[in-house]
């Protein structure tokens, strides 16, 4: 699909009639991607980078991080298109001129994924999953016959109410949980008790058995997850860290974790990824850590989702998935 030359005609993207774009993301390197996005655009021509353009120019920027070395950016450029939920690092961007739209990926896929990930730690929590893990690597049977809380009794508190944390949220609801929701903005989900305003999400998430993170990075939410908000959980609660490293004081979780106010966390996000092998979250009995692995973008919905952004692009209709909007173009 690569090296198609443009040629022109009026339109929305400076006149080109095949639409350029730079694909700056592994995951959009393979062939189901390449081929779903192909089927959603006629007139598409592709780069996988670090192959790029001979003259150097794109309309279309695909990437969830761009790499330190990665070629400064056309004039071009109309939209970059943030291949992942979280816009947070493209958005810090300096190299991404204020004038250019940027949108996230929407995909189904990877909201139902991520909801998985979520449900998972929570049926764990009721099975007290992660004391039987430690007793087993300690050679220890210790079986605990206290009655265990059923789903309806467990309460999941779920961050974020965007379209993966409302999947979230929906999937515990239809297990079975009991769940409160907080969001920055008010929503109402039938089936769940809401909440928003940094003043009521103490209220979301006490008594909580399970605290879910599934929030955008942004200034207000950095650091959410902190001692105050613990303090506030059901003594021995789970914690299911899907959001950013950064929204995680990781000195406090630790001594949550030590004291046994969190009993679990499932963490997938870390501050500094890969995770240094020396952190001692890698040894720590009651971390369960994954990879950044959550919701990974299905091929099919990622490419869908450009698709759908590139139409608009081109029609001049709102961008779905805008995250930020375009500056005037300087002059
Ligand atoms: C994953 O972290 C994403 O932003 O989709």
């Amino acid at each position: 699909m690569a090296g198609a030359p443009p040629t022109c005609r009026n339109g929305l993207l400076g006149g080109a009639e095949v639409v350029r774009v730079l694909l700056a993301d592994p995951l959009a390197h393979g062939e189901d991607f390449c081929a779903a996005l192909a089927a959603g655009v006629p007139d598409l021509a592709t780069w996988c980078w670090p192959d790029e353009p001979v003259n150097g120019s794109y309309d279309v920027l695909a990437a969830w991080q761009l790499p330190d070395a990665f070629p400064p950016l056309p004039d071009s450029l109309a939209l970059v298109f943030c291949f992942g939920a979280g816009a947070d690092h493209l958005l810090a961007d300096p190299r991404i001129p204020s004038h250019v739209p940027i949108v996230r990926l929407i995909d189904g896929g990877q909201a139902a994924e991520l909801a998985d990930y979520v449900c998972h730690a929570a049926f764990a929590f009721l099975l007290d999953d992660q004391k039987y893990r430690i007793d087993q690597a300690r050679g220890v049977w210790a079986p605990v016959f206290a009655r265990r809380r059923t789903r309806a009794e467990a309460r999941v508190a779920v961050l974020g109410l965007g379209p993966i944390g409302m999947t979230a949220a929906t999937a515990l609801a239809a297990a079975g949980f009991r769940v409160h929701a907080w969001s920055r903005t008010p929503r109402q989900v039938k089936g769940i008790e809401t909440f928003s305003g940094l003043e009521r999400l103490g209220d979301c998430v006490d008594g909580a058995d399970v605290l879910v993170n599934l929030l955008p990075l942004a200034p207000e939410t950095a650091g959410i997850l902190a001692a105050p908000l613990f303090a506030r959980l059901a003594p021995g609660a789970y914690l299911v860290s899907l959001g950013r490293g950064k929204h995680l004081d990781e000195a406090a979780l630790r001594e949550a974790l030590d004291m046994g106010q969190i009993g679990c966390a499932f963490i997938d996000a870390f501050a500094e990824e890969p995770l240094p092998s020396t952190h001692w979250m890698w040894s720590h009995p009651r971390i369960r850590l994954t990879p950044h692995i959550g919701g990974l973008p299905t091929p099919e919905g990622a490419a869908r989702s450009l698709a759908a952004a590139i139409d608009a692009l081109q029609q001049g209709a709102p961008l779905p998935g805008l995250v930020r909007t375009a500056a005037p173009t300087p002059s």
